[in-house]
């Protein structure tokens, strides 16, 4: 994506969504930052406009399965139609983590609600603008837990195959358009989401969100993750080489 574009964060109060929403922002970009704490997101949507940037909140649910009409409504009356798409806020499921056994059907459902209907409703909302116009990217933000099968993630983790296997469906049905979709798997990052699942671990070994959306980014600013592939946050600088010899 080139600059002064429009780009809609999901999840971007804190943690990865928020390194987005700053790194997109501080680059030029006019960005619409969703999350369900009204007060949390418009301060965080404030501090960029305070720092001379176009930022507008969203105090939604992506979980809700209205609120990908009212996202997409606000974000297009407000900037545009959006060249960047980032489905990053996600749900853990139940907290403290729990075997499969001990997991409700109400707390699977509502995992799935978040991390695997909202996003799909969301790129179906604003889809049809977007192959409109023959360009754009959708990132699904996947995690490693879609792929090893780790005791007590299994709500999370579920839901994140089924978002990365929908990404990919999207991928194909989407081939020609010009808009594209990628998955990326931002590995161990310092956030409140790894806090409350993982409380004792070492913080020394994680990544800051800030690097990994910076990386994020600049794949997506070259368009060099192919769409339809799934690409973790530590591979990035590597297939950002393949896609660009000249820049790598
Ligand atoms: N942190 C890691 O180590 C790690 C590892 C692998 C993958 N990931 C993935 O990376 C992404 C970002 O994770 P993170 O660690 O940055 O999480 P985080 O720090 O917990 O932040 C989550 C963000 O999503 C928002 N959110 C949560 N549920 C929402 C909903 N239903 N509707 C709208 N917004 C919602 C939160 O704000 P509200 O609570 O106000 O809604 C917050 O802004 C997630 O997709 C996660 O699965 C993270």
């Amino acid at each position: 994506m080139a600059e002064q574009q429009i780009a809609l964060i999901t999840g971007a109060s804190r943690g990865l969504g928020l390194a987005l929403a700053r790194v997109l922002a501080r680059s030029g970009a006019r960005v619409a930052m969703v999350a369900r704490n009204a007060r949390e997101i418009e301060a965080a949507a404030a501090a960029l406009r305070a720092e001379g940037h176009d930022a507008i909140a969203v105090a939604d649910d992506v979980g809700d399965p209205d609120a990908a009409w009212r996202i997409a409504g606000q974000v297009h009356a407000l900037l545009g139609t959006p060249d960047l798409v980032v489905h990053n806020a996600s749900a853990l499921g139940p907290v403290p983590l729990v075997a499969l056994a001990d997991t409700t059907p109400a707390t699977f459902a509502a995992t799935f609600a978040t991390n695997v209907f909202g996003p799909f409703a969301l790129t179906r909302a604003l889809l049809g603008s977007m192959v409109m116009r023959g360009r754009g990217t959708f990132v699904f933000i996947s995690s490693d837990a879609a792929v090893e099968a780790y005791p007590t993630w299994g709500a999370y983790g579920a839901s994140k195959a089924a978002l990365d296997h929908l990404g990919r469906i999207w991928a194909a049905e989407l081939e020609g358009t010009g808009v594209r979709v990628v998955e990326i798997d931002p590995g161990e990052m310092d956030t409140r989401m790894h806090a409350d699942a993982v409380p004792d671990a070492d913080t020394a070994t994680l990544a800051s969100p800030d690097a990994v959306a910076r990386r994020i980014v600049h794949a997506m600013r070259l368009d060099a993750v192919p769409s339809g592939a799934r690409v973790s946050a530590g591979r990035l600088a590597d297939t950002v080489a393949a896609a660009h010899p000249e820049v790598a």
